[in-house]
């Protein structure tokens, strides 16, 4: 039996028993929602001329808030017929409950919608935020019978993932392709039907700044009949075609599972999503607890979304900055003979000991310079470091300025 197939016939058992679940727009007067004391849809709402969004022409159903006064007993019927003139300003500022419930809202539906275009995907399902969506995503389609590789400097939210579901577990050497191998053939070898085989990678390493050989562990996967998720959060706005990821750029779409995208680092947002097929956002929809049992996200923050999203994938010129100012702070770094990982704008600076990461730390922060120290077990043990990241808006001089701070500081 295929995932597909797998994922098919769960939702036609769930919708046989009748629990088969779908996102709907709220409706009516909210018997539903969690806003007890109907702070929730005070309006004007409390982000009112302090939220930076600009005004966003949304449409459809759902808007929260009422047309005036605050409005505590929710009497005002909800969708509400006219849209407040200033789009996003006025959109709720609470999730109010599950987006399995009133927490659904059709600002979402244009985030989504936009997030598929973007990456040319069949459907994005959003989650609240990177750690909850990977975690989300692995603990919901992976079952315990199943066998899963997965890179040993994964992000703790995909080690999260594996704990919950507890399937069979390779942890492969860091971008080792032989090892990955090792241990695809000879799980494929044994591999009983019904078993399904997952490869689970960071496309840009948070702590070590280097890529996966994405196209490589694509190509063995199919080999040896392995599904791909690639967590894309240190990538997402940063490589590819608009800035949509590394996937996109080495046009792997249609040949990973999934992916995860999060809002909260180059996206300059809140919040995450998982992008793939429409069966497995579905799929997701009815079975995936860290979006069943929690509540939405604000829809102010999606209109904050949808405001980012056009500016971010106009931005080659921001993307150029970045990349040009990652490789002046590589190329100072390895002349003056420091160990660093990686080609990117994550700039691991590895000095061994902790106490030596926590003093050059310091150093640099009696020169201005906020660079902070990673230790175990955030990172292996004995590679303590500091992790420069680096911005588009860092003006070249400074940038250079740290690169001989670093190395002076490190040196001494
Ligand atoms: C590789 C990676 N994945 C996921 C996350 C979690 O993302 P979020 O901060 O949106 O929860 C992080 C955050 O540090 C990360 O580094």
């Amino acid at each position: 039996m295929s995932l597909t197939d797998r994922w098919r016939i769960a939702l036609d058992e769930l919708r046989g028993q009748g629990r088969y679940r779908s996102l709907r727009l709220p409706a009516g007067h909210d018997f539903t929602s969690n806003d007890y004391l109907g702070y929730g849809t005070l309006s004007p709402s409390p982000l009112k001329g302090e939220c930076p969004l600009s005004p966003s022409p949304l449409k459809g159903e759902g808007w929260g808030g009422g047309d005036g006064d605050r409005n505590p007993l929710n009497l005002l019927p909800a969708p509400h017929p006219n849209p407040p003139p200033q789009g996003g300003r006025e959109l709720g500022h609470s999730g109010l409950s599950s987006r399995l419930l009133r927490g659904h809202h059709a600002v979402w539906d244009e985030v989504e919608t936009a997030l598929a275009e973007w990456h040319g995907a069949e459907a994005v399902l959003m989650l609240n935020s990177g750690f909850t969506a990977n975690e989300g995503l692995i603990s919901t389609i992976v079952e315990p019978g199943d066998w899963v590789a997965t890179d040993e400097l994964n992000h703790a939210c995909i080690v999260e993932g594996l704990r919950v579901c507890r399937p069979r577990k390779f942890v492969f050497r860091h971008n080792d392709l032989n090892h990955l191998e090792e241990g695809l053939k000879a799980e494929a070898a044994k591999r009983p039907p019904g078993r399904e085989l997952f490869v689970v990678t960071e496309s840009l390493f948070s702590m070590d700044g280097d890529r996966a050989p994405l196209r490589d562990i694509v190509e063995l996967a199919e080999r040896y009949g392995a599904q791909v998720i690639v967590d894309e959060a240190h990538s997402t706005g940063c490589y590819g075609p608009r800035g949509s990821g590394i996937v996109d750029e080495l046009g792997l779409r249609s040949r990973v599972l999934a992916t995860v995208h999060t809002g909260g680092k180059a996206l300059g947002v809140c919040g995450a999503y998982v992008c793939g097929s429409t069966l497995l956002r579905d799929y997701l929809v009815n079975r995936c607890r860290h979006l069943i049992f929690t509540t939405a996200l604000p829809p102010a923050i999606g209109a904050w979304w949808l405001d980012m999203l056009p500016q971010v994938q106009a931005d080659d010129a921001a993307r150029t900055r970045l990349h040009s100012n990652a490789r002046t702070m590589h190329a100072i770094l390895a002349e003056r003979g420091l160990r660093v990982f990686g080609d990117s704008y994550i700039v691991p600076v590895v000095l061994g000991e902790d106490p030596q990461a926590v003093r050059v730390s310091r150093a640099l922060g009696e020169r201005g310079f906020d660079v902070r120290a990673i230790r175990p077990p955030s990172v292996p043990q004995g590679t303590a470091r500091l992790r420069v990241s680096i911005h588009a808006d860092h003006p070249p001089e400074l940038v250079r300025e740290l690169a001989e701070a670093v190395a002076s500081c490190a040196m001494s």
